[in-house]
C-alpha cells in the first residue's frame, strides 16, 4: 500500500534532544520519517508556535526516522528556537526544494561551506560516503570555538578517502584566513569535478567566480527571505527565479544568468537592498 502524506501540512514534533554544537548554535533532534529521508539540501519550513515560521535546512541524525535542524542565534525568530528545550513541540512542513544532483560519473568532488551553511553538506557526505566518493571538504568559522561538525564529518567520511581543510579567521585553528583562500589554493594544486557549495551568498559568489578559469561545474545552494516556502508568495525571488521551488540548488548555467546573485537580496517587504 502506497501513503500519500501531504508535506504541506504542518507536523507537529517532540523535541527529543538538544544538542550544543557551539557557544551560538544548537541542534534539535525529533521524529519525523519524512526529514529523516529529505535529499541533501532541501529544507523544512520550521514552526515556532506563537513566534514565527522560519525556512531550515534538514540536518542528519543518527537516529532510525529521526532528523534535526541546526539553528545559529540570530534574531527573533532563531532566537526562539534557539531557546527551545527537550520535549517542547515545533511544527515543521517539508522537506521543500530541489537538491544537489550527484552523478554516477562523479569522481573527485570538492564541498566548501560556512557556518550553518554547513548542514546541507553532511547529508551529501553521507551520500557521497556510501558511494565510495573520494572527496575534500572546506569547512569555514570564524574562531575556533564555532567549528561546526568537524568529528561528525571525520566520523561520517571515515572509510573514504577525505581530505577535511578547516579555516579559522582569526587563525585559531587550521588554515588563518577564509574558505576562499584555501580554495584558491588548492584549484592550483588539484583537479576537481564538482563543487557543492552552501554558506553567506558573497562566499558562494565569490567560490562561483573561481571555479569559472578551471571549468569546473558548480552546485551553489542559496538563501532568500522566504515566508511560504512553496512557490505562492514570490518573496524569494532572485530574478525571475523563485529560491524556493526553482533551487535551492542553481547550478553554474544558472547562476551565470542570475544577475542579482551575490549582488542584490531582499527584506520582509520584498524592498531589493546590495550586498
Ligand atoms: C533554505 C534556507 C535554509 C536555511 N537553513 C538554516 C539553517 O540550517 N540554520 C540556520 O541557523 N539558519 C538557516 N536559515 C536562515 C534562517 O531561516 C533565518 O534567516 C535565520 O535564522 C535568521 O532568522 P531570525 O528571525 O533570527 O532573524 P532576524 O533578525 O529576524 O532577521 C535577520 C535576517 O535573517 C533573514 N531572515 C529572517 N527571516 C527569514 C525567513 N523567513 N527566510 C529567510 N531569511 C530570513 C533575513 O535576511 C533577515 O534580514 C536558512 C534559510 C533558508 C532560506
Ligand atoms: S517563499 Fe514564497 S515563493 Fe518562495
Amino acid at each position: 500500500m502506497v501513503l500519500h502524506i501531504n508535506i504541506d501540512k504542518i507536523r507537529t514534533v517532540v523535541i527529543e534532544e538538544v544538542i550544543e554544537e557551539s557557544p551560538s548554535v544548537k541542534t534539535i533532534v525529533f521524529n519525523d520519517r519524512l526529514s529523516s529521508n529529505a535529499k541533501p539540501a532541501q529544507f523544512l519550513m520550521v514552526w515556532i508556535p506563537r513566534k514565527e515560521e522560519l525556512p531550515m535546512s534538514v540536518m542528519i541524525s543518527n537516529k532510525k526516522d529521526h532528523a534535526a535542524i541546526t539553528i545559529r542565534k540570530h534574531g527573533f525568530g532563531s532566537t526562539s528556537l534557539f531557546e527551545k528545550k527537550q520535549n517542547d513541540l515545533i511544527g515543521i512542513r517539508g522537506p521543500y526544494g530541489n537538491y544537489f544532483n550527484v552523478s554516477k560519473s562523479l569522481k573527485n568532488p570538492i564541498l566548501i561551506g560556512g557556518g550553518t551553511g554547513l548542514v546541507p553538506l553532511m547529508r551529501l557526505s553521507t551520500v557521497l560516503s556510501k558511494m565510495q566518493r573520494r572527496c575534500t571538504i572546506i569547512m569555514g568559522a570564524q574562531t575556533q570555538k564555532e567549528i561546526l561538525f568537524k568529528v561528525i564529518l571525520e566520523e561520517i567520511l571515515s572509510k573514504i578517502s577525505t581530505n577535511i581543510i578547516v579555516t579559522t579567521e582569526d587563525g585559531s585553528y587550521g588554515v588563518k584566513g577564509v574558505v576562499t583562500d584555501a580554495l584558491k589554493y588548492i584549484l592550483k594544486k588539484e583537479k576537481f569535478d564538482m563543487i557543492y557549495t552552501c554558506g553567506p551568498e558573497l562566499m558562494m559568489k565569490s567560490i562561483y567566480n573561481l571555479s569559472i578559469p578551471y571549468s569546473i561545474p558548480i552546485q551553489a545552494s542559496l538563501e532568500r527571505y522566504m515566508k511560504c516556502g512553496i512557490g505562492i508568495c514570490a518573496s524569494c525571488c532572485i530574478n525571475d527565479k523563485l529560491v524556493c521551488k526553482d533551487g535551492t540548488v542553481f547550478n553554474e548555467s544558472q547562476l551565470s544568468e542570475l544577475s542579482e546573485f551575490g549582488k542584490v537580496f531582499r527584506d520582509k517587504s520584498g524592498r531589493p537592498s546590495y550586498y
